[in-house]
């Protein structure tokens, strides 16, 4: 049974300027124990993807479709009952583990804090948890770090607190956004590796516009580009052959692979292209790519290509 199925998700964002289209018709499912990468460049909407099923999004933001998670909507549930899933049952690690933390509070309180009021843990039982939950997160010297403020952590010990916190709740899911993002090669790695094994019976939405990333930890990855997934596929498939033109050159744009970058630039989220939005950068598109916009293909092996290339 899929832990979390999103079926056409749309976020809309009224401004001034007009109606944003953060994400469109996003259809996506992760599997329980499953870890899906979510890649794209900067402003295609991964985020606001992310903040959507946990319901975290501003006021103004227009949100339709449908999130399923263990068999309930989200979208439909009372905020009440949104703010226990979202405590308990999924969890975000966010971006920037300093804005995250507060400052005035050591680091062991906050995640007792945690354990309280989800797990309802007394508080001797809860210090004693916030240890080993340190541990488990690789922090050394846990029983006396648990005393130190956030400031006293380095940027890699920061994010390991952050993971700490978000496995206090015992969540089935967790969203990370951009973890990694800001801490140096080796850390990162490091932070990767955690991050795979404390999911190992999780399932986790990994959000990067890091491919390398997300393949050392994800089974899937999407892509994702103007809002919409243009592709899913197991990660060996997405790397060794890639169906979308716009994964292709995604792919060819990074380092190790030439360094290529894709001509043209994103569209407007206001204004976006008729038919496939990726039809302008795209050296394939035809005359049915700018008039029509395409489906998403169900390919063998359960791969899914948003592309008239392979219909
Ligand atoms: N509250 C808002 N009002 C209007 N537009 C918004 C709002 N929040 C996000 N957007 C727009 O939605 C689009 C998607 O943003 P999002 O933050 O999800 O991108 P992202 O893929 O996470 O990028 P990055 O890799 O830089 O984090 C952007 O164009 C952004 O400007
Ligand atoms: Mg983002």
């Amino acid at each position: 049974m899929s832990r979390l199925e999103i079926s056409n998700l749309r976020v809309l964002f009224p401004t001034d300027d007009g109606l944003v289209k953060a994400t469109n018709d996003v259809d996506l499912g992760i599997e329980e124990g499953e870890n899906l990468g979510l890649i794209g460049e900067s402003g295609s909407g991964k985020t606001v993807l992310g903040m959507a099923i946990l319901r975290l999004l501003p006021k103004d933001a227009r949100v339709e479709g449908v999130v399923r998670f263990n068999g309930r909507d989200l979208l439909s549930l009372r905020e009440e009952e949104m703010r226990r899933v979202r405590g308990r049952e999924i969890v975000m690690i966010l971006q920037n583990p300093t804005s995250a933390l507060n400052p005035v509070l050591t680091v062991g309180s906050q995640i007792e804090e945690v354990l309280r009021l989800h797990k309802g843990v007394d508080k001797r039982s809860a210090r004693k948890r916030v240890v080993e939950l340190l541990k488990m997160v690789r922090i050394r010297d846990a029983s006396k770090r648990v005393r130190d403020y956030p400031h006293q952590f380095s940027g890699g010990m920061k994010e390991r607190a952050m993971i700490a916190m978000a496995l206090a709740s015992d969540p089935t899911l967790i969203i990370a956004d951009e973890p990694t993002k800001g801490l140096d090669v080796t850390v990162k790695r490091e932070i990767l590796k955690l991050l795979k094994e404390v999911t190992e019976r999780k399932s986790m939405l990994f959000i990067t516009h890091d491919l390398a990333s997300a393949a050392e930890i994800c089974e899937r990855i999407a892509v994702m580009y103007a809002g919409e997934i243009l592709e899913v596929a197991k990660t060996e498939d997405l790397l060794d052959d890639p169906l979308h033109p716009y994964t292709e050159g995604f792919l060819n744009s990074l380092p190790s692979r030439g360094l290529k970058p894709i001509r043209g630039i994103g569209p407007s989220l206001i204004d976006l292209p008729h038919g496939c939005k990726f039809h302008p950068r795209c050296d394939h598109a035809t005359e049915v790519c700018m008039r029509e916009h395409p489906p998403m293909l169900q390919i063998e092996d359960g791969r899914q290509v948003r592309c008239f290339l392979h219909a």
